[in-house]
């Protein structure tokens, strides 16, 4: 099954993604860690790519679209994928439904994590994730312990990292962005009939729960 993980900047999508990798060994596939591989490489695209995503506005479909086909046509992950972050407009959406029907897939669930935009504020200022298996942790909701306790035995070496685009002004932005281009998706997707809502205000592990019991339903 693919599905979408579906929500507002700081909802949860990449914290959910990861336990599903995990616990039903789906791949996780997210447009911004995608771009963010992309920014080390300092290429003249990462520079333009960077003045964007530190804006808060959206890059361009093109790009995007790219970044995943070449992801969907590898059979290793074929129709077990997370979109996490994508599709992020109308033309992403239509775009992803030919990609993935020419791969004879569909998306079967858009799981839409609900969070009131106070909260979204506190949980993006208080993240930082692991430099090597990407998890996210939050200095308010849910700190970093040991590396011990971090997924692989290789974050023994990690670092703490901070993203450029975690700040206060940049979230208004994103926010914002989220709301006009991204929201308008929902009713896309209700008339194709697999959005099912989860209260992501819960705590992360009420979030997971509702999640395995909304897949393990289908
Ligand atoms: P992207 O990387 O996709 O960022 P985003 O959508 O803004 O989402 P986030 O990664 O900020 O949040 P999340 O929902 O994954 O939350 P997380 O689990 O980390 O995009 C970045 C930029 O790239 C965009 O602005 C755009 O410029 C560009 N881009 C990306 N995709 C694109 C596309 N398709 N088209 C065009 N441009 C694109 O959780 C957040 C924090 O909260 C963590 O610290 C976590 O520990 C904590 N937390 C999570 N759940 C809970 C909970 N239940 N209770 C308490 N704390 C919690």
């Amino acid at each position: 099954m693919n599905l979408i993980i579906f929500g507002p900047p700081g909802a949860g999508k990449g914290t959910q993604s990861s336990f599903l990798v995990e616990s039903k060994k789906m791949f996780q596939l997210s447009t911004g860690d995608l771009l963010r591989e992309e920014l080390k490489s300092k290429s003249k695209l990462s520079e333009k790519l960077k003045i964007i995503m530190d804006s808060g506005k959206l890059v361009s479909n093109d790009i995007i679209n790219n970044l995943i086909e070449k992801k969907i046509a590898n059979p290793l992950i074929n129709n077990n994928i997370i979109f996490d972050g994508f599709p992020r407009n109308i033309d992403q959406a239509k775009s992803l439904d030919k990609m993935l029907s020419k791969y004879q897939q569909k998306i079967s669930l858009v799981l839409n994590l609900k969070v009131d935009n106070f909260i979204l504020v506190k949980r993006i200022s208080g993240r930082v994730s692991c430099s090597v298996c990407k998890k996210p942790f939050n200095k308010f909701f849910d700190p970093p312990g040991d590396p011990s306790e971090c997924t692989t035995k290789a974050c023994i070496n990690r670092e703490l990292i901070k993203r450029s685009d975690d700040n206060e002004s940049t979230v208004s932005s994103r926010l914002k962005t989220y709301e006009e281009s991204t929201l308008p998706l929902l009713k896309y997707y209700d008339s194709l009939n697999v959005v099912r809502n989860v209260d992501a205000m819960k705590s992360i592990n009420q979030v997971t729960k509702q999640i395995i019991d909304i897949i393990n339903d289908i």
